[in-house]
């Protein structure tokens, strides 16, 4: 069976796919197997655990400030013994250039990735992109391709956002993208595989990125899926009971449309292709830019 599975992952992952979606019978399964298969002479005795941490709730009406320092999961805390205190995060500067520079550097020196609540590699991976953008494009984790490059969507997915983003008639210099989390979410025996980000990976990273946010102020702001909306919005946001909307956070016209890696998928790709494109149509409305007959058209 393992044989098996892995060859058919390999095979969605060749074709670009980076994520998919379980439901919590197939993760039980899975987290079972996995204990069988790394730790046999454990399974007996392990009680029942969650292998990422539950994520707390977020309340939409109040969303956590950008200076507040990120929170900590005691709950979730497991074998690491260095737990450092994040730093209390001060945006400094004349430029937004400098500014953004700043706080890569406390995300640099608070050194997440040693946190006791999560499972981060160690590069840190921060954004990348104009600071003085109208858009601001917010994805999930670092993968692979991200990792090694140092810069936020450049695997297929961020390739794909590429594509949306020419037939909106923008190059990808002329937005800020960043990610809800900085370090690309760590898996055991890790090699080209990613995962999402559990809630206390995101919940630790945050607070750089509301202050990107602080520093960007951006005419909309464009989140890519529902995990990275629920961080936002709180986790019972979602996609589908509230699509083609827009929202606001702190004042600032807010978007959110489905993960690139999500039109990379051959199901249902025609369908969601066309509700991204209207996401898009909106955010080439609110920002008054020109619309040819052709851009309104496509994948109808
Ligand atoms: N890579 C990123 O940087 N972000 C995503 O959301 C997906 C891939």
């Amino acid at each position: 069976m393992a044989e098996a599975l892995k060859a058919y992952l390999k095979n969605l992952q060749a074709k670009g796919v980076s994520h998919l979606s379980l439901d919590e019978d197939s993760k039980k399964h899975l987290r079972t197997f996995y204990r069988q298969r790394n730790h046999p002479q454990q399974t007996e005795s392990l009680p029942p655990v969650e292998v990422l941490p539950l994520p707390p709730s977020h309340s939409p009406s109040a969303p956590p400030s950008a200076m507040a320092a990120p929170s900590s999961s005691p709950s979730a805390a497991p074998q690491k013994a260095k737990s450092p205190s994040p730093l209390p995060l001060t945006i400094t500067g004349d430029t937004p250039d400098q500014k953004i520079a700043a706080i890569k550097q406390q995300a640099l020196e608070a050194r997440l990735y040693e946190h006791a609540s999560v499972q981060l590699r160690e590069k840190l991976c921060f954004s990348t992109g104009n600071t003085s953008a109208d858009i601001m494009i917010i994805g999930e984790a670092p993968g692979h391709q991200e990792e090694l490059q140092s810069e936020p969507l450049v695997g297929p997915a961020g390739q794909m956002l590429d594509r949306i983003l020419k037939a909106m008639g923008i190059e990808r210099t002329e937005v800020y993208l960043s990610n809800i989390c900085k370090h690309r979410p760590a898996i055991p025996k890790q090699t080209m595989n990613n995962r999402k980000p559990s809630q206390a990976e995101v919940d630790l990273c945050l607070p750089y990125l509301k202050a990107e946010i602080e520093v960007i102020k951006p005419k909309c702001l464009l989140l890519l899926g529902e995990t990275v909306a629920q961080s936002f919005l709180g986790e019972e946001f979602s996609l589908s009971s509230s699509p083609e909307q827009w929202l606001d956070y702190d004042g600032i016209p807010l978007r959110v449309s489905s993960h690139p890696s999500e039109l990379l998928r051959t199901q249902h790709a025609n369908q969601t292709k066309r509700k991204v494109w209207e996401d898009m149509l909106a955010i080439m409305e609110l920002l008054q830019m020109p619309i040819t007959s052709k851009q309104r058209g496509y994948f109808q």
